[in-house]
């Protein structure tokens, strides 16, 4: 995708082919920068602060943390510790962990001293089938999106948190249908839930398809049931941190009750993810582990004020105590269907195991 008409990916390699550079998302819309990643613990930190994040992204910055990790100590501890670390540092999107066992095994039978270019080849290798999973989601989620289009007024689509090219290495999961139907010339217009506590909606997804010149409205994360009532939305999109084997759907929280107002007035709710968001480890969404945050997320705010300075404020009394949930499960009975690389499915242990029978019926 392009800022100021320049193409930007969300992490690379540096020219020493060593550091590696990510966008400091902490600071959209407001300031567009980039940070340099030289240590396993700074790729954890990326992670952990959310510098970085979104499923897919937070999976290639464990890769690339990886090879950052084999440079500093390439010997079988030094291996699992760098998994260790970044494992730790979110809980719920399963990319992450997918990342970090995909490099273990591919360098576990090497030898030490072949390792490190071994591990940055490969983080080279997720990030690129990230980008390439993504454009298939686009493709066919904006097949989908084409024929919901009636012709004339613009279509009406809702998304929740941001699963933009931000959120992946490129196109993004949710938002790559979106791209690729308004390219092909379908009037789309985008409902985009701020997404609180953390805002992501506002502050990304609002950034990327002003970008990208997709029109939008910024919406308070409880108008999606009004605007569904009121016939003003033809679909949902939202994009997922890991789906269960039975297609159970762990996303953003507030997912779930876009998904039940979704249900209630017949809108379609459609989750979009590539291959390596689906755990099928995991029988069922219950068993997905929901990350619990600090509660300064919710009972502060930030924001831009006039003058230019960002500024966070508090907005309850102080002593109330807060509880951050950031995401929650969304029953595959509310999912119309799920939206991959290799295609459209229903939400269930079936429509999986039909699009990946070789890594189906493990849970
Ligand atoms: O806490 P975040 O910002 O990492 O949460 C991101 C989301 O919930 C996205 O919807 C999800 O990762 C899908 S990203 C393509």
């Amino acid at each position: 995708m392009k800022v100021d008409g320049r193409p930007y990916r969300t992490i690379w390699p540096a020219d020493d082919g060593r550091t590696v550079v990510v966008i400091d998302q902490r600071l959209l819309p407001h300031r567009f920068e980039t940070i340099e990643l030289r240590s396993l613990a700074d790729a954890e930190v990326a992670i952990r602060d959310m510098a970085v994040r979104g499923a897919p992204l937070i999976g290639a910055t464990a890769a690339y943390g990886m090879a950052l990790g084999m440079v500093e100590d390439s010997s079988d501890e030094g291996l699992a510790r760098a998994g260790e670390v970044l494992i730790a540092s979110r809980p719920t999107a399963v990319n992450l962990a997918w990342a970090v066992r995909t490099v273990q095994q591919i360098l576990r039978p090497l030898a030490p001293a072949e390792r490190v270019e071994r591990a940055y080849a490969e983080a080279s290798r997720i990030a690129e089938d990230d980008v390439e999973s993504c454009a298939a989601i686009g493709r066919h989620g904006a097949d989908i999106l084409e024929k919901l289009w009636k012709g004339g007024e613009p279509l009406q689509v809702l998304t929740h948190c941001n699963a933009g090219w931000l959120a992946t290495v490129d196109w993004g999961t949710a938002l790559s249908p979106i791209y690729a139907a308004h390219e092909r010339g379908v009037p789309i217009h985008v409902w985009v839930d701020e997404t609180r506590p953390r805002n992501q909606g506002a502050a990304l997804t609002a950034w990327e398809l002003a970008s990208h010149g997709v029109p939008h409205t910024l919406i308070v994360d409880n108008a999606g049931g009004h605007l569904m009532r009121q016939g003003r939305v033809d679909a949902c999109i939202v994009g997922s941190d890991r789906v269960a084997a039975n297609g159970d759907v762990c996303n953003k929280i507030g997912t779930y009750l876009k998904a039940l107002a979704a249900h209630d007035n017949g809108v379609p709710f459609y989750a979009a993810m590539p291959h390596s968001t689906i755990d099928f480890d995991l029988a069922h969404g219950d068993l997905i582990p929901i990350e619990e945050r600090e509660a300064r997320e919710v009972t502060h705010i930030s924001g831009r004020a006039a003058d230019g300075t960002v500024t966070e404020v508090l907005l309850a009394p102080e002593a109330t105590p807060g509880a951050n949930f950031a995401f929650d499960v969304t029953p595959a009975r509310l999912v119309t269907a799920l939206i991959t690389e290799r295609g459209v499915c229903e939400a269930s242990a079936e429509g999986l195991a039909g699009l990946y029978p070789e890594r189906a019926g493990k849970a």
